[in-house]
């Protein structure tokens, strides 16, 4: 992957769309936050382009982890079957909890779909969905002790008739 992200820098054509295009408010809004309190919480600013594309790097060293898996879904399938693929990689990173494991979904290597599935020898009907890097959390990296912000309950459901 060193060798691949100094050749393609920006990835390959991808094979989804990991944002929608013109990705629209709120969601803009939100990325853009999450994106900024990760940065800020490792002293990057936000002008410093070199060491953000340095830490977005390390997606694909799986920030160091031991482990990692592959998700793939089969390309006949449509947005339930998609459903499906997210419920099944929370199961997992839930299990994981439960063993004392940490992980991180990383739908990063959607950016290098020609890549992983020649190093993976991907059957013509499987794409790349996402990857996953798990081990032990470093409780001390400075990255470890920030939270995403949570929008207000209020914000994203509806509740009826209670
Ligand atoms: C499907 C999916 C893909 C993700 N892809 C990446 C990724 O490529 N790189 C990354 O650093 N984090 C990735 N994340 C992790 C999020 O950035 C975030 O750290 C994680 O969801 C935990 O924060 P949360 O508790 O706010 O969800 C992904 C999460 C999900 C659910």
């Amino acid at each position: 992957m060193r060798e691949r992200i100094a050749d393609a820098p920006g990835g390959e054509e991808t094979e989804y769309n990991v944002y929608p295009p013109n990705l629209h408010s709120p969601y803009r809004e939100r990325r853009f936050e999450v994106g900024e309190d990760l940065y800020r919480s490792i002293g990057i600013a936000r002008e410093n382009r070199p060491e953000r594309l340095a830490q977005f790097a390390r997606n694909f060293a799986f920030f160091d982890a031991p482990l990692a898996l592959f998700c793939t879904v089969d390309r006949r399938m449509g947005p339930p079957q998609w459903a499906d693929l997210g419920m099944f990689m929370q199961s997992a990173m839930l299990l994981l909890r439960e063993e004392g494991l940490h992980s991180c979904a990383q739908e990063c290597w959607a950016m290098y779909p020609k890549t992983i599935g020649a190093f993976l020898d991907l059957p013509d009907e499987r794409m790349l969905f996402s990857g996953m890097a798990i081990g032990y959390e470093d409780t001390d990296a400075a990255i470890n002790q920030w939270r995403a912000q949570r929008t207000r309950l209020d914000d994203f459901a509806e509740f009826i008739g209670i």
